[in-house]
């Protein structure tokens, strides 16, 4: 059974709503309440539509070879104030039509793998199903960020089912080995602690314990090799 956290409900008010969508005409401000509540709700399906897709690709995977090459997976829905101030930042406006168009990182989904092997594996057997489509696609695993930082990001469009129609929905998808979610966790705790100053020393410090994490990775796949973990069952 795969460890799944899911993003907790945000409880947004009716005067959220009101500070926002200020170049929205005509309509009233429950209208516009309702309708962002439902987008959100959308994006929620769209991650339960997701989730199940890697949920299913571990079930298979972990039939086959006897263990499971997701470790985790956790979903989370931005923020109503991120929105806008993500919004605002790029010279959009705080409406619905323009966070599904700008914005790719609504809905998001992380997906923690035992091995680097094991992100292409699921990334290459996700993005091959015929419902997602792939817009971009960025490897951090095999280019590292500056900083050290290393995952392989996809944001993708899935649809959603509803009563009435079919909506296509933006996800965006990190795929990382254990390792280096503990580095990207660890280093987003530090460079984000209030009131302490983030030096270059410490920049070069997390730099090499990002180093470190890479060779930890390494290390463990040759390990797999050896043990010939994945050696299947049923030959
Ligand atoms: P945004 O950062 O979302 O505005 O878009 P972008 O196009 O720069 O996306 P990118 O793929 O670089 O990063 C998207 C997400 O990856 C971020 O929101 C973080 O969750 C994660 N991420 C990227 N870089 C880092 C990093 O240096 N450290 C950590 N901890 N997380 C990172
Ligand atoms: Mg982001």
């Amino acid at each position: 059974m795969i460890n799944q956290e899911k993003s907790k409900k945000e409880q947004i008010n009716i005067s959220d709503i009101d500070d926002f969508f200020v170049s929205e005409s005509n309509q009233d401000q429950y209208s516009n309440f309702y309708n962002y509540q439902k987008l959100m709700a959308y994006y929620r399906c769209a991650m339960m539509e997701i989730a199940t897709k890697f949920n299913v690709l571990n079930e298979e995977f972990s039939l086959q070879y006897e263990r499971n090459p997701i470790s985790s997976i956790k979903s989370r829905l931005k923020k109503i104030n991120s929105i806008k101030e993500k919004l605002t930042k790029n010279g959009y406006p705080f409406t619905l039509d323009a966070i599904e168009e700008h914005l790719n990182d609504v809905a998001g989904i992380r997906v923690v793998c035992s091995f680097t092997d094991d992100v292409y594996m699921l990334a290459n057997a996700f993005t091959k199903q015929d419902d997602i489509t792939v817009i971009a696609r960025k490897d951090y695993i095999k280019n590292p960020k500056p900083n050290g930082y290393r995952s392989l990001h996809l944001i993708v469009t899935v649809p959603i089912f509803l009563a009435h129609e079919k909506r296509i929905m933006k996800v965006e998808i990190q795929l990382r080995t254990i390792a280096m979610d503990f580095w990207a966790t660890l280093e987003h705790q530090l460079r984000y602690k209030k009131n302490v100053e983030f030096t270059d020393d410490m920049a070069k410090e997390l730099f090499l314990c990002a180093k470190l994490s890479e060779e930890l990775d390494s290390k463990m796949d040759m390990l797999r090799d050896k043990v010939q973990l994945d050696k299947k069952l049923l030959e």
